[in-house]
């Protein structure tokens, strides 16, 4: 550290991966040499062990590891058969892959809002945005609420619009593998759950990964074809129009070293967020978790009170050294390459006043007490 840099104004990291480096970097190094040396790096033993071990964690019958959070999402539509001519419920406050996915398959993404408290789907605008599909002649199939931020969407009401309407329910978990709504773990709601290992995750590998969860045995034997290229029991002879979509052995060795202290780790990231919430309160407005539910914090975003100047409260920030970043800056129905979609009603405020008040800080369970008060007493200086 140059001597003009003190620790108290030293820039901190936005997510320390390094932290949980020094705890289990060993274990770590072990395992990667380990896949090394069988040298089975597709498809290989970790694999089907993290598989198995990932199915325990969150109670469904089946995971099916693969190549990242968006082929997760893609291979899940595949396997629904979705189809040029239908439509598909999304929030369009969350990341592109939510959407993107449903272009991929030539169906039409139907953007619908979200609550501001829970920045996750809103109900009565998922019906109206089934009402909207209808009224322009795309007959909508499904919805993909997402668990934005780490937070469980409200699944009973999702849920019950969903069977109502007759359409399946596809989780995108990408931020909240870990977390429970009412007692029951996500993984374990609608027709399928996907998530993300991507490395800033809250159970994250060191690239790309992602994993479907669902209890179907048929369904599951067709994502598996589709995993790999549509094969069939006879490997030359591909029964469907699939992609390469595996997850390499070695990330899944990282990802079972991980596995074992997540839970340990989600309990960190909670305390954190607790003690964030006390002590910002008052001046911004702090993610509030809705009855029941828990959140893994993949992001701790706060919503600036309204007037004031984002920018200038992030760069004062990242003045004082603290790292921040903006999830969403923009909603997707917004987004040039979405703009054409439909959206639900009579547009989405909410997403839209969201975008411009969201500030997320530094959140990973290694964020020790002093480091946390020091964030605190920037941001209450940011934001006076
Ligand atoms: C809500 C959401 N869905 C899907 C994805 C896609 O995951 P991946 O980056 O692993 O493809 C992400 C990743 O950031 C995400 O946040």
């Amino acid at each position: 550290m140059p001597d003009s840099v003190t620790a108290s104004s030293a820039p901190l990291e936005f997510i320390d991966l390094g932290a949980q480096r020094r705890r289990i970097g060993v274990r770590m190094d072990e395992a990667i040499r380990r896949v090394v040396d069988h040298g089975r790096y597709i498809l290989g033993p970790e694999v089907t062990e993290l598989e198995r071990q990932l199915a325990e964690f969150c109670g469904a019958k089946h995971a099916l590891s693969c190549a990242n959070g968006t082929d997760a999402l893609g291979l899940a539509l595949m396997a629904l058969g979705v189809k040029a001519g239908q439509g598909v419920i999304a929030p369009s406050f969350t990341f592109a892959a939510t959407a993107e996915v449903i272009a991929w398959v030539g169906a039409t993404p139907i953007f619908v809002d979200v609550l501001e408290d829970s920045f996750n789907i809103d109900p009565a605008s998922f019906e109206a945005g089934i009402a909207t599909a209808k009224r322009l002649g795309i007959e909508p199939v499904g919805v993909i609420p997402v668990d934005l931020f780490g937070q469980p969407a409200a699944y009973d009401e999702v849920l019950a619009i969903a069977k109502a309407n007759g359409l399946w329910v596809l989780c995108d978990a990408a931020q909240s593998f870990g977390a429970a709504y009412k007692g029951r773990p996500v993984g374990t709601f609608g027709n399928m759950t996907t998530t993300s290992f991507f490395p800033a995750k809250p159970l994250g590998c060191y690239g790309d990964g992602g994993a479907i969860f669902l209890d179907d045995d048929d369904t599951t034997a067709v994502l598996k074809s589709l995993r790999v290229h549509g094969q069939g029991t006879d490997k030359y002879d591909n029964v469907r129009i699939g992609m390469n979509a595996r997850l390499d052995t070695i990330q899944a060795a990282i990802l079972l070293e991980k596995l074992a202290i997540f839970a340990d780790e989600i309990a960190a990231r909670d305390k954190v967020a607790a003690r964030y919430g006390e002590a910002l309160g008052d001046v911004v407005h702090v993610p509030q978790l809705a009855q029941g539910s828990t959140s893994v914090w993949a992001q701790y975003t706060v919503r600036l009170p309204a007037g004031r100047d984002r920018d200038a409260v992030a760069v004062r920030l990242k003045a004082a050294g603290i790292p921040t970043a903006v999830y969403y800056a923009k909603p997707l129905h917004l987004q040039t390459a979405y703009r054409d979609y439909p959206a639900a009603g009579n547009g989405l405020p909410v997403s839209e006043r969201l975008a411009g008040e969201v500030l997320s800080l530094p959140m990973h369970p290694y964020l020790d007490e002093a480091t946390q008060d020091r964030i605190v007493e920037a941001v209450r200086a940011a934001v006076a």
